[in-house]
């Protein structure tokens, strides 16, 4: 990439699932990557110091409420991406604070925290986190900063069946609803590059390759073990439209994720009822297939092959 290209990227939450991949990725693009994060810790040790040998620069910041602080930080960037863990109340306390920062520091592009279901082409109404997302969204557009909001359909982990994140083969609502899900890996590598694209200027990306069902995906997990003894476990619908309404609003019971009960629910109404993970029908949306035909996707065979994806382990007893 030339200098012309490169741009100045922080990256909020740039230790988690998503701004990991993606701050890895702008890396390797040629961009200069500034990784804010709230401090070091433990749990996220490993992954600055990996992110510092890459050359990238992490910044802390404490309190994210803090738009003095978060100004100073963003001072001289370009772009602003925001991957930080979700579920609505962390969206609606975090998230104004930081656009405001952005605003202040005259950041050009703003990259609110979305990658999973296309919160803007849904109703209002269909979860809670989705509608914090929504809202933001509304001051994002109000604020006169360029946008660009990501939508990579689901992430392997959760999309597709496995025994690290479930207790058992689960499935959800409608087994025959199409969406799409990708390697955390490829959604970093898209990702980066729709951030710093000029064509994604005040546009949706939608990540759309490998379009499934779960029916497809449970038949290809027990045709690839045939021996395994699964056990599943099936969440109709009715349930999934109870759970998203009653849910418990606080407790997360999943494996994995960090939705408590009641939003986990709404991401399964989204997908599994109504069939809206993954949005081309928006008139702002581009499809990243047609943005960046050259880019070769992980499969759900090759993960589903793949016993340390389905079990957690080299091999299956
Ligand atoms: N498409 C999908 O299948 C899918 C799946 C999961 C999530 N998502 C979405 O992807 C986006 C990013 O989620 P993620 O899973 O990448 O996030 P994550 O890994 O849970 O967290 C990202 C970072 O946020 C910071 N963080 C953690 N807890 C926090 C708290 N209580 N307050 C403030 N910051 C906190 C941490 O960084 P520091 O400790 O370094 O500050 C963490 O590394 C969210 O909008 C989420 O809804 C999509």
């Amino acid at each position: 990439m030339g200098n012309r290209d490169c741009r100045r990227i922080a990256v909020i939450g740039a230790t988690g699932q998503v701004g990991w991949a993606l701050s890895r990725e702008l890396k390797r693009l040629g961009h200069e990557v500034l990784a804010v994060s709230r401090g070091r810790t433990a749990s996220n040790l490993s992954r600055l110091d990996d992110l510092e040998a890459l050359g990238v620069r992490t910044v802390f910041q404490a309190d994210l409420t803090d738009v003095n602080g978060l100004t100073a930080l963003l001072d001289g960037c370009d772009t602003a991406v925001v991957a930080l863990r979700a579920n609505a109340r962390l969206i609606r306390e975090l998230e104004p604070p930081i656009l405001e920062a952005a605003r202040r520091a005259q950041v050009r592009r703003f990259v609110p925290d979305e990658f999973g279901t296309h919160t803007k082409a849904i109703e209002y109404g269909v979860g809670t986190l989705f509608d914090a997302k929504k809202d933001i969204q509304e001051l994002v557009f109000a604020s006169g900063l360029e946008w660009t909001l990501l939508f990579p359909g689901g992430i392997f982990d959760y999309f597709l069946p496995n025994l690290r994140l479930f207790e058992r083969i689960t499935t959800f609502g409608n087994l025959q609803c199409p969406f799409p899900t990708h390697s955390i890996d490829d959604i970093g590598a898209i990702c980066a590059r729709a951030v710093a694209d000029p064509r994604t200027a005040n546009k949706a990306v939608q990540i759309y390759a490998n379009v499934v069902t779960q029916q497809y995906l449970v038949d290809m997990l027990v045709r690839m073990w045939p021996h395994y003894p699964f056990t599943f476990e099936h969440v109709s619908t009715e349930k999934i439209l109870y759970l998203k309404e009653h849910g418990d609003p606080e407790r997360i019971s999943a494996k994995g994720g960090a939705e408590p009960d009641r939003e986990r629910h709404g991401i399964n109404y989204a997908t599994y009822v109504l069939g809206r993970l993954a949005c081309l029908d928006d008139p702002d949306t581009l499809c990243a297939n047609d943005l960046y035909p050259d880019h070769v996707y992980t499969t759900p065979e090759e993960a589903l092959a793949d016993p340390k994806f389905v079990f957690g382990e080299p091999c299956p007893s």
